[in-house]
């Protein structure tokens, strides 16, 4: 028996990075898995390589209707749902002051908005059964960058949201769980093309200067990260709700 054996599992923003990791430390552990994106070309091609109990579909997380149809489709092909990774994320660099009113509100819509809408309509379909929703926040959700305000301000969005989310849905009698996932830096291309994004001198004291603030002194692999989603979206997390998991080779500390 794997440790999510047979679960139904859906992962927004699972054509790469974190998301993608997920999905393959699901499904070796036994799971089924849907994953969402916008960038069908990509999701479709490791949907394919991931076999037969992994799906793609293409869904915007900003979509109200999309998140219905996604999850409806879900419960007709597996029967139920077990688990909702809100994973899908961007990030978009300028401090305070270069940040836009068009980038400010995109990354709330995605980051935001979308674990909100995705986090209702999973919970008016588990319901009936022990699940768990896992909403990947991040460290930049509890401490300030200067260069990302807008993420800063969705991450810390997210913490505070999900705990009412889990609070309401504990006291409701629910059997689902709502909890964070708070990683570090990980090796992406999210962060790979921050550092892109950013004057090549600039890219590189970022690069330097992000690293010596992480006491491991390295960057996390995503296959780290997924092991973190694994554990909160399995039973083995069955008295945790509205928590944090802090995953950052101790930076934080
Ligand atoms: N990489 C890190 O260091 C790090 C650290 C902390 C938190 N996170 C968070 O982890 C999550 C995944 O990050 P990643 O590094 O894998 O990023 P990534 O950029 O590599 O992947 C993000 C995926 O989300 C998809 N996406 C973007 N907008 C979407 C939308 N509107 N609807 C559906 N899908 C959409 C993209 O197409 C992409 O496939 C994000 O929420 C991010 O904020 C990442």
């Amino acid at each position: 028996m794997g440790r999510v054996q047979d679960k139904v599992c859906v992962i927004t923003g699972g054509a790469r990075g974190l998301g993608l990791a997920a999905a393959e430390a699901l499904l070796a552990e036994g799971a089924r898995v849907l994953i969402t994106d916008v960038d069908r070309a990509e999701g479709e091609a490791q949907a394919q390589r991931l076999g037969s109990n992994a799906r793609f579909r293409v869904q915007d997380v900003t979509d109200e209707g999309a998140w219905k149809t996604t999850l409806d489709a879900v419960i007709e092909h597996w029967g139920r749902l077990d688990v909702l990774v809100n994973n899908a994320g961007i990030g978009l660099i300028g401090d305070v002051e270069k940040a836009t009113l068009k980038d400010w509100q995109r990354t709330l819509d995605i980051n935001l908005t979308g674990v909100f809408l995705g986090t209702q309509a999973a919970i008016a379909r588990m319901k009936a059964s022990q699940s768990s929703i896992v909403n990947v926040a991040s460290i930049e959700g509890l401490i300030g960058e200067q260069e990302i305000p807008a993420y800063n301000a969705t991450k810390g969005g997210v913490r505070i949201f999900t705990r009412s989310a889990a609070i309401h849905c504990a006291r409701a009698g629910y059997k689902i769980r709502i909890n964070n996932l708070c990683p570090g830096f990980a090796e992406t291309q999210m962060v790979a093309g921050a550092v892109a994004s950013m004057a090549p001198e600039d890219g590189e004291a970022f690069a330097a200067r992000t690293l010596a603030r992480i006491p491991m002194g390295r960057f996390a692999q995503p296959a780290e990260i997924a092991n973190c989603v694994l554990f909160l979206a399995s039973d083995e997390s069955s008295y945790m709700t509205g928590s944090d998991l802090v995953v950052d080779g101790g930076l934080i500390a």
